[in-house]
């Protein structure tokens, strides 16, 4: 749909706060239109954010799941990936290696087990993580972000006090319908909503996040799915397109590969500048899922509004096993590579690498009344 450029002009320039306003920015395709929305996006992340790009060096530590989500090529009933998982030393030494590239932070992300033996192995990588990687530049350790999926509220208490600060849990979608036609019976929307308030309560910097292009997915829905970043009040958002893997129920069949890829990768930048414009001072992540789409599609997301990008650590000979979709980028390369490689992409783009930072967002400075880092004097929003 080409709105006029009067309207897209009057939408971004206002604090927006309808959800038919928001359906608008979703579904504008004029090459002029998408232009003036990223611009404004852009604009809204420099005054309210700055111009630093956080790296998260991210390990995915293991892709043993215990879940079948219909859309997810590590999913439990899928045979073919061989199942891992990482020694606690590798864990650590990925870690100390983004200690000393001055990341300041790392994303421990898995499959979903809940069973004790996990949990305890997750609390003592994070204690351990911790303890080893304070040094004078880092007088805190790594920031740790989890992504290890639902938890009870005891094993959550327990991951946060061996130092895990923040938690990653997508809502996947706000959309009942839809949620319950790409996951099992046994997983519901009800219980991620919980799960997030839960993580809040305890006191994680929360992030969710969506999958754009799902097959019955619409634009209102995501507009829908905004609004519930919004009214959740979350610090940080991933986001990306959803791309149909083979082995699995969704995308074994042609009827539910979802959108063409074009569409998805352009809703999902859309999703970011949108995302911006309305939440205005959280962190968004540029994912991978943009990449494997678009060769630019990372740096396109930094224009787009987003402020943090995951380098890949996960040890090489691993990461052929930890494919969700299909033509995942970088699976060759090493974390060597992938560094520079990601900090070439930030620099095409004008902006700067924040190094030996946790790079808080600022709407979790303000919110837990800490005073603003160095990276962020100031917050103008
Ligand atoms: N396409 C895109 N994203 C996917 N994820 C899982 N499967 C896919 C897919 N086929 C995303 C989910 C999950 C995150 C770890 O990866 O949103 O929360």
């Amino acid at each position: 749909m080409n709105t006029s450029i009067q309207e897209i002009e009057r939408i971004i320039s206002g604090p927006i706060e309808t959800r038919d306003d928001i359906i608008t920015l979703l579904s504008e395709r004029s090459e002029a239109g998408i232009e003036a929305i990223r611009r404004a996006a852009e604009a809204t992340l420099l005054s309210c954010c700055g111009d630093t790009v956080y790296f998260r060096g991210l390990i995915e530590f293991s892709n043993i799941c215990t879940m079948d989500c219909y859309y997810c090529g590590i999913r439990k009933s899928n045979q073919k990936p061989q199942r891992y998982c990482l020694e606690k030393e590798e864990i650590l030494q990925a870690c100390l290696w983004c200690a000393e590239q001055k990341y300041g932070s790392v994303v421990l992300q898995s499959g979903e087990r809940t069973d004790e033996l996990f949990v305890d192995f997750i609390v003592d990588c994070v204690s351990t993580i911790k303890k080893t990687t304070i040094s004078p530049h880092l007088p805190n350790g790594l920031a740790i972000t989890l992504c290890v999926g639902e938890q009870s509220e005891k094993s959550y208490q327990r991951f946060f006090a061996a130092g895990a600060h923040r938690y990653l849990l997508r809502i996947e979608t706000t959309n009942q319908g839809l949620f319950t036609k790409i996951h099992p019976p046994q997983q519901s929307l009800e219980s991620r909503r919980k799960c997030l308030n839960m993580l809040r309560s305890i006191g994680f910097q929360v992030g969710t996040g969506v999958m754009i292009g799902l097959p019955g997915q619409t634009i209102p829905m995501l507009a829908d799915d905004i609004l519930f970043f919004r009214d959740q009040d979350v610090d940080m958002i991933g986001m990306g397109p959803y791309i149909a893997h083979t082995d699995t129920p969704l995308g074994s069949d042609p009827s539910t590969r979802g959108w063409t890829r074009t569409d998805s990768l352009t809703t999902a930048l859309l999703m970011i500048a949108g995302c911006r414009l309305v939440l205005r001072d959280v962190n968004i992540a540029a994912t991978t899922a943009l990449q494997a789409i678009d060769p630019q599609g990372r740096e396109r997301g930094l224009r787009f509004g987003a402020n943090v990008i995951m380098p890949q650590l996960t040890p090489g000979r691993y990461r052929n096993e930890y494919l969700l979709y299909e033509g995942k980028p970088c699976i060759d390369e090493d974390a060597q590579h992938c560094s520079g490689c990601i900090a070439a992409r930030v620099n095409s783009v004008g902006r700067h690498i924040g190094v030996n930072t946790w790079g808080n967002s600022p709407h979790f400075q303000k919110r837990s009344g800490k005073n603003a880092s160095a990276d962020h004097p100031e917050p103008a929003c």
